[in-house]
């Protein structure tokens, strides 16, 4: 990861390597903790926050969700975006990750009584799935964890806890030989990647499952609104693996992941094992909304 120079904590614009916790921070021993991860693009206008608004309305609600008080408002959040990325000198694109977490004081899983923290790191990152991965598609594994069930968690909230089933679905894919985790819920349908939302195409048809067993993607609901501009049919329903086996093409949306198509999952080859014609059609529209190429979204940016 590339240093910045400021971390944004509590309000304070804190050097990055004195942004620390206590070891008695109550997240890091529960895993109550909330936290987004939000894009900025370098447009030719400038560095410019994709949706900020949306990740910060997801990151207020996931907080409500898990029964934190933020103590700081949707404006104050989004104020607070964009002063740390104004104080750090960005060249290239940016990954924002706030977080709002228990900090040190209680112990104990009541957590009520636990002062709550902010803190906003901001980083210079590339495609999180590789280049090669977003040009000629990646490789898949069905992952043996079944995605967290909504009988036992809330998938809604975009909570710490929440990523030990994506952690280990992420770490057994790559240790066999995989880029990526695709997770079936309890029910055996698809669910999510680890980190992303996932589409096929089937006869020209777009299908992603619907949100009840993944994160409300932001990137997914982009790559609907752009289908709806090329009247291409969308379907939302639920999807079994056999069917992704014999999908024309398939792709993983998210923030990080942002458009990244899918040429083989479980050793069957998906349509032509290479990027699909729809897939690159969603694609070049999303890289065109996100670097204010599409008048269309461009309030959607907040530059900087
Ligand atoms: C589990 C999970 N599903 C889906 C997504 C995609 O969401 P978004 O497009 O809002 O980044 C993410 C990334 O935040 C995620 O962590």
């Amino acid at each position: 990861m590339e240093k910045a120079k400021y971390i944004w904590m509590d309000g304070k614009l804190t050097l990055w390597d004195e942004a620390n916790v206590h070891v008695l921070t109550h997240t890091l021993h529960y895993g109550n903790g909330v936290f987004e991860g939000t894009r900025a693009y370098q447009t030719k206008e400038g560095l410019a926050i994709f949706r900020l608004q949306d990740h910060t309305k997801r990151l207020l609600n996931s907080a409500k969700i898990t029964m934190i008080k933020s103590p700081y408002s949707q404006k104050e959040l989004e104020n607070a975006q964009i002063e740390l990325l104004k104080s750090n000198d960005f060249k290239s694109n940016v990954y924002i990750r706030p977080l709002i977490y228990l900090g040190y004081g209680v112990m104990g899983l009541y957590h009520i009584n636990a002062p709550v923290n902010v803190a906003i790191a901001a980083w210079e990152w590339g495609s999180y799935l590789g280049d090669e991965g977003l040009q000629n598609g990646i490789r898949v594994k069905i992952s043996s964890f079944t995605r967290n069930s909504v009988k036992s968690t809330m998938g809604k909230a975009k909570a710490a806890a929440n990523y030990l089933n994506s952690q280990m679905a992420k770490f057994e894919a790559i240790d066999c030989g995989y880029e990526e985790a695709l997770l079936l819920d309890d029910e055996g349908f698809v669910a999510e990647g680890s980190g992303e939302c996932f589409f096929i195409v089937r006869d020209g048809v777009l299908i992603t499952p619907p949100n009840d067993n993944s994160l409300e993607s932001i990137t997914q609901d982009t790559v609907l609104k752009l289908a709806n501009d090329f009247d291409i049919p969308v379907e939302r329903r639920r999807i079994t693996r056999d069917e992704v086996f014999i999908a024309d093409e398939a792709f993983f949306t998210g923030t990080a992941a942002e458009l990244t198509p899918v040429k083989e999952v479980d050793a069957r080859v998906i349509g032509d094992g290479k990027r699909g014609e729809m897939t690159k059609k969603l694609q070049d529209a999303y890289f065109d909304v996100v670097y204010g190429r599409n008048e269309k979204y461009k309030h959607l940016l907040t530059y900087i």
